[in-house]
């Protein structure tokens, strides 16, 4: 019999889940952020691992890959950027000779977007929410995708990272289309590529504490409230299970799983009303 010893303290991920496999990460900035918790346990999974950052986010990025091992190389690229994807492509061809996954992990709004903005933001601010947070997926997708093996060879894997926007939220206010958009373009993404053999999935993780989440007014109190209210807990200070789910997004583990958003919340989705409520 199985008691809850045996499986707290089952490995968090199977070590040759990615052996040998080549995988892009954007969106690392800070060891807290969400993309380099994948990165580290796509490493330790066996994969093979390159990053990507932006402008002035460069230097953060190579000093938070310096904690990575082996620390890997960061490549420019602005997901708003079609010259600079291309860029990146040819490198990672030039590099590999191929690509078997790659990780969305970028999401951005003006101010004026969120904390109340819902009614009064200029097209012109949700147009950058948009094109950053939901569009950059497709033209990363577009890029990558002729970089991924056959299907008869095992195909790729696509992976974006959301915040659950089949409902409205206090203060998430323009990230919320922008959430739903990436959802949709996941979808409409997996049906394009799947007869390549590339897969395309979205988790939807819990509020967990990065720099994308500190420009979040009352970002605060969701976390806690969730803590309260996920019937699994939740700790937002961890963004370790999100990140073994996006490596089994990634892996062939999930090899008929396609157009997916899988909820990685501590099951807070799942609840009508919060835990406590009718008891
Ligand atoms: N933190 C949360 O609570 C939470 C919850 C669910 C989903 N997410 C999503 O996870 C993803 C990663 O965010 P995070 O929370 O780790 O925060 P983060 O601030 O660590 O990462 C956001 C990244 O987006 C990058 N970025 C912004 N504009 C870009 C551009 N034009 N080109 C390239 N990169 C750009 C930043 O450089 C940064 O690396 C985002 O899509 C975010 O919306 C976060």
């Amino acid at each position: 019999m199985c008691s809850v010893t045996d499986v707290t303290s089952a490995p968090a991920t199977a070590p040759a889940l990615l052996a040998g496999r080549r995988m892009l990460v954007t969106g690392v900035l800070t060891p807290r952020s969400i993309a380099f918790a994948i990165a580290d346990a796509a490493q330790r999974a066996g994969a093979e691992v390159l990053l990507t950052s932006f402008g002035r986010a460069m230097t953060l990025t190579e000093k938070s890959a310096r904690r990575l091992d082996p620390v890997p190389d960061v490549l420019e690229m602005d997901v708003t950027r079609t010259d600079q994807v291309a860029s990146v492509a040819a490198e990672v061809r030039r590099r590999w000779g191929g690509l078997d996954g790659a990780v969305h992990a970028v999401g951005y709004a003006p101010e004026d977007c969120l904390g109340g903005g819902f009614m009064t933001a200029p097209w012109e601010s949700v147009a950058i929410a948009m094109q950053v947070s939901a569009y950059s997926m497709k033209t990363l997708a577009a890029e990558l995708a002729p970089l991924m093996p056959a299907r008869e060879a095992g195909g790729g894997a696509l992976v974006a990272l959301t915040f659950d926007a089949a409902v409205a939220w206090p203060l998430y206010d323009w990230m919320g289309p922008a959430k739903a958009a990436l959802e949709a373009v996941v979808r409409y993404l997996a049906r394009d590529l799947g007869p390549q053999g590339i897969r395309v999935n979205a988790v939807a993780a819990g509020p967990l504490e990065t720099m994308a989440a500190k420009s979040i007014p009352g970002f605060k109190g969701l976390k806690d409230r969730w803590a309260e209210q996920a019937p699994l807990g939740w700790e937002s200070a961890d963004s370790g299970p999100v990140a073994d789910a996006v490596l089994f997004l990634l892996s062939g583990m999930a090899r008929a799983v396609s157009g997916e958003v899988l909820h990685v919340d501590g099951g807070y989705h799942a609840l009508g009303a919060p835990m406590g409520v009718g008891t």
